[in-house]
C-alpha cells in the first residue's frame, strides 16, 4: 500500500499543477490567485475538514435514493456545524439554502461556502421537454438556451450545480434511464453535452445565473446488461473509446466542472472505486482539473459488490482511484480521517480532492459571497417568468417527431370539423411533466385536452377510454398500470363513430421512465392497445400522439394509424405544443435520436451497428445474421422524421476524390423544399470506414445541419470532414486515422443512400 500511495502522490502533484485552467488570461489569472488562497486554506485544515469538504449529504426534505432508516439530520446538523460537510444536495429554495450557508460561513472554524447539488435536469420548475425528447430537435442552440434557462431559475433558487447533463450513450430501450440522455449516437450526444454544459455554465461561472454542469455516470452506465437499473456492464474496449467515452470527453473539453461516476462496474471493478477511468482517464489521459462525485451511496455498494469488505476498504479504494466527493455515502465522513491516521491513506490525496472542490467554489465565486444564489426576490422574480415559459414551448415543439403522415391527415384542419380527443394522458397534467423534476408543481403541465381547447374553430369532444394507471404514482413509486378496468371503452367508441378525426394520446406514464425504471415490454402499456384496436374498428381516422420517455414498439400503430406523432413528456407547456404542431401552427421538424425496435427482442438495435462476417443474405439460406421471426430493420430508424412539407437531396459532391490525412474533404448538397409548407430539415451526413485495423460500423453519423427552408426553395449545404471524424480508438485507446477508402451518405435519416466515394492516402 505504502508504495502505492507514493506513486499517488507525485503523479497527483504533477497532475493537479500542470491541468491546464480552463480558459483565457483572465480565467488563467484568477486560477493561479485562487490557488494561492487554496493553498493557504488547506494548509490550516484539520484532517476531518478536508474529508468534510468530500462528503456531500442529501438535505432534510426530498430524497433521490435509498435514505437509511434511522434519522440522521441531527448528526448532519452537528457535522455541519463542524464544517465536516462540503456540499449539500436536494435542499432548494433561497431561504433554506441560505439558512444551511450560514451554518457553514458563519459556525464553522474555517467558514467554507457549502456547494448546492440538485439534478436539474430539464428544467428547474418550468419544465422543458425530457433530454431524450430536446435531443430529438437536434437544434443545439435551442437545447444549450433550454440549460440556461434551468440555470437561470436554479440559481435563482440557491442552487449552484446541477448533476446534470446526463451523457451515456445508450442502446437499450428497456433501460429508464434513456430519457435523461442524448441517445444512442456518440457523434450527437457529444455535440449535445457540449451544449448542455455551455448552457449551464454559462460564459462565466462567477455570474449570479450560472451553475456548474456534472457530466454523469463515468462510465458505461448506459450499457447495463439487459438495460436492468443498476446491473453489470460487460463491454469491449472498442465501444467504451468510441461509443462510451467521447461524450464524456466532449464535456470535459467544454469546462465541465464536475464528473459523477456510476452504479455499474467496469471489467469487474465499480465505477467509483475504478482508478483506470478516474485516475487513468478522465484526471490522466484528459487532465480534467474539476472533481468527481460519487453516485448516491455509491462508494458504500462497493460492499455490496464484494469488492470491499466493509466501508473503511470502501473509502480507501474510491479515494485512491480518484473519487473526491462521497454523496449520502456516510464513508468518507466515518473512515477515511482515520485511514489516514492510520497511515493507510496518504493525506496528498485528500489534498487533492480538496484542491478540485475548494476550486470550484472560487470560481463559482462563493468566497467572495456565498449567499449570492439566496435572494428571495430575485427567486420570486426569476422562476416561472413568461420568457421561461415562452422557451419550454418553443423547445417543446422543436422536440416533436412526426413518425407518419398517411394521405396528409395532418395538418388537422381549424374550421367546421368534428375532432375527438381520447385517451387518459390527454387529459394529464402530471405526467407530461416526465421523470426527474424535483423543483417543479405537480399537476402543472398545459393538458393535450387544454392546448386543443384553444383552436375553437371545431367542435371537440374527450373521452379517457381507459385508465392508463390507478392512484398517484410519485418518483417513488411504481405506477400502478391498469390492465383490467374496461369501464370507459364503449364511451370513446361510441364518441369517434361521430367524429371526422380522433386524436387519440396513448403511452407511457412519466414516471415509467428514469431512474429505477426498466421495462421488460415495450408496447403500448395498460389497456391502450385494445382501446386503440376499438376505436380504430368504428373509425380509422387517427392521430396517435405517443408520450413515452424512450422509444416504443408500436408496430401496430404503424401499419394501421395514418398519423403518428412522437410526443415523448414535452414539460410543462406540453398541450400547447401538441395543439400547434397538431393544427399545422408549428411544422414538426424533430429526428429520432434513438431506434425504435420491431420488438424487445431486437434490443439491443442501433444504427451504428459494427459489420460482421454474416452480415448480408448472399446465398438465400440461414447462414447469416438475422432472427428467423422479424426482419433486422428496426420500426423507425435513428434520425428518422418527417415534415408537413418533403425535401429532396441532389446533387451530392465532394471536392476531390482523393485526399491526404491532412486535408479537409468538402461536401456539399443541395436540398430543396417540394411540398407546400415552408419547414425545417435535419441534413444528416454518415461516413463509413471501408476497412480498417480494427471493425467499423456500417455507418456513423459525423456532421449534421439544421435547415430552414421557405418552400420551393434551393439551399446548397456543405459539410467539412477531417481527421476527427475520419479516425478511431484502437484497442488500447489510441486515435488513429487510417488509409483507404470511404463512403460517404447524406440524407435525411441514417437510411440515408445518396452515396459518395472517396480516398485517404
Ligand atoms: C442517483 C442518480 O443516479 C444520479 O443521477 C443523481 O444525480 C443522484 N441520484 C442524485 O439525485
Amino acid at each position: 500500500m505504502k508504495k502505492m500511495q507514493h506513486y499517488f502522490t507525485v503523479c497527483l502533484t504533477i497532475l493537479f499543477f500542470s491541468c491546464s485552467s480552463f480558459g483565457q488570461n483572465t480565467k488563467e489569472q484568477n486560477s493561479i490567485t485562487y490557488e494561492k488562497k487554496i493553498e493557504e486554506l488547506l494548509a490550516k485544515m484539520t484532517v476531518e475538514e478536508k474529508v468534510g469538504q468530500m462528503n456531500l449529504y442529501n438535505g432534510f426534505w426530498d430524497a433521490t435514493g435509498p435514505v437509511p432508516k434511522k434519522g440522521n439530520a441531527k448528526t448532519k446538523y452537528e457535522h455541519l456545524k463542524k464544517g465536516w460537510v462540503g456540499a449539500m444536495l436536494n435542499v432548494k429554495g433561497s431561504d433554506k439554502t441560505r439558512e444551511l450557508q450560514k451554518f457553514a460561513v458563519e459556525e464553522t472554524r474555517l467558514g467554507i461556502p457549502l456547494l448546492f447539488g440538485f439534478d436539474v435536469i430539464h428544467g428547474y420548475k418550468t419544465l422543458s421537454p425530457i433530454p431524450l425528447a430536446e435531443s430529438a430537435s437536434w437544434d443545439l442552440e435551442a437545447i444549450e438556451k433550454s440549460a440556461r434557462v434551468a440555470a437561470t431559475e436554479a440559481s435563482a433558487a440557491g442552487i449552484n450545480w446541477t448533476f446534470a447533463p446526463m451523457v451515456d450513450i445508450s442502446r437499450d430501450a428497456r433501460w429508464g434511464r434513456v430519457m435523461e440522455g442524448g441517445g444512442e449516437d456518440p457523434y450527437l450526444g457529444s455535440k449535445i453535452a457540449v451544449a448542455r454544459v455551455k448552457g449551464f455554465q454559462g460564459e462565466n461561472l462567477s455570474a449570479k445565473n450560472t451553475i456548474i454542469a456534472t457530466a454523469k455516470h463515468f462510465a458505461a452506465y448506459g450499457f447495463i446488461e439487459a438495460g436492468k437499473e443498476y446491473n453489470t456492464v460487460s463491454i469491449g474496449n472498442s465501444t467504451l473509446y468510441n461509443t462510451v467515452l467521447p461524450p464524456f470527453k466532449a464535456a470535459k473539453d467544454a469546462g465541465v466542472r464536475s464528473f459523477m461516476n456510476a452504479f455499474n462496474d467496469l471489467n469487474g471493478i465499480p465505477a467509483s472505486t475504478n482508478t483506470f477511468l478516474q485516475r487513468d482517464i478522465l484526471k490522466g489521459k484528459w487532465n480534467f482539473n474539476g472533481f468527481v462525485v460519487s453516485d448516491w451511496a455509491s462508494i458504500n455498494e462497493a460492499i455490496f459488490w464484494g469488492q470491499a469488505k466493509d466501508k473503511k476498504e470502501a473509502a480507501y479504494l474510491a479515494a485512491t482511484a480518484g473519487s473526491d466527493m462521497d454523496m449520502e455515502g456516510y464513508v468518507y465522513i466515518k473512515e477515511l480521517a482515520n485511514l489516514v491516521k492510520d497511515g493507510k491513506v496518504d493525506e496528498t490525496i485528500l489534498d487533492h480532492a480538496v484542491r478540485r472542490i475548494l476550486k470550484v467554489k472560487f470560481e463559482l465565486g462563493l468566497f467572495d459571497d456565498p449567499y449570492k444564489y439566496c435572494n428571495e426576490d430575485r427567486e420570486k422574480k426569476i422562476i416561472g417568468q413568461q420568457s421561461h415559459h415562452n422557451a419550454v414551448l418553443d423547445m417543446a415543439k422543436k422536440s416533436i417527431v412526426l413518425l407518419k403522415n398517411q394521405n396528409q391527415l395532418l395538418p388537422l384542419q381549424k374550421e367546421g370539423k368534428k375532432i375527438a380527443l381520447i385517451g387518459h394522458l390527454a387529459d394529464d397534467d402530471n405526467s407530461p411533466l416526465g421523470s426527474w423534476r424535483l423543483a417543479s408543481d405537480d399537476h402543472s403541465a398545459v393538458t393535450i385536452l387544454d392546448g386543443m381547447k384553444a383552436y375553437k374553430g371545431n367542435t371537440l369532444s374527450y373521452e379517457k377510454g381507459v385508465e392508463l394507471y390507478n392512484g398517484n404514482p410519485t418518483f417513488v413509486t411504481e405506477v400502478n398500470i391498469n390492465t383490467t378496468n374496461r369501464k370507459g371503452i364503449q364511451e370513446a367508441v361510441e364518441t369517434a363513430k361521430n367524429a371526422d378525426v380522433v386524436v387519440m394520446v396513448l403511452g407511457e406514464h412519466g414516471f415509467q421512465s428514469g431512474e429505477g425504471r426498466t421495462r421488460t415490454n415495450l408496447d403500448l402499456p395498460g389497456l391502450q392497445q385494445e382501446l386503440l384496436e376499438a376505436v380504430y374498428k368504428v373509425n380509422p381516422n387517427i392521430v396517435l400522439v405517443l408520450q413515452a420517455g424512450r422509444p416504443l414498439a408500436i408496430n401496430w400503430a404503424k401499419e394501421h394509424i395514418p398519423a403518428i406523432v412522437m410526443g415523448w413528456q414535452l414539460g410543462t407547456q406540453t398541450g400547447n405544443a401538441i395543439a400547434q404542431v397538431l393544427y399545422g401552427d408549428y411544422n414538426p421538424s424533430g429526428k429520432l435520436p434513438m431506434t425504435f425496435p420491431r420488438n424487445v427482442g431486437q434490443i439491443p438495435i442501433y444504427y451504428n451497428y459494427k459489420s460482421t462476417g454474416r452480415g448480408s443474405n448472399t446465398q438465400n439460406n440461414v447462414f447469416w445474421s438475422h432472427y428467423s421471426d422479424v426482419e433486422n430493420t428496426p420500426l423507425y430508424p435513428f434520425g428518422y422524421g418527417l415534415s408537413y412539407t418533403s425535401f429532396q437531396y441532389d446533387n451530392l459532391q465532394i471536392n476531390k476524390l482523393k485526399f491526404s490525412k491532412e486535408e479537409t474533404i468538402k461536401i456539399s448538397v443541395d436540398l430543396t423544399n417540394m411540398g407546400n409548407y415552408d419547414g425545417k430539415e435535419v441534413v444528416q451526413l454518415y461516413i463509413r470506414d471501408k476497412f480498417a485495423s480494427t471493425v467499423r460500423p456500417v455507418k456513423e453519423l459525423k456532421g449534421f445541419e439544421l435547415v430552414a427552408l421557405k418552400r420551393g426553395e434551393t439551399k446548397n449545404i456543405n459539410f467539412e470532414l477531417s481527421k476527427a471524424e475520419l479516425g478511431f480508438y484502437n484497442n488500447q485507446g489510441t486515435f488513429l486515422v487510417e488509409e483507404g477508402e470511404f463512403e460517404i451518405f447524406v440524407g435525411t435519416d441514417s437510411n440515408a443512400d445518396l452515396k459518395a466515394i472517396f480516398e485517404l492516402k
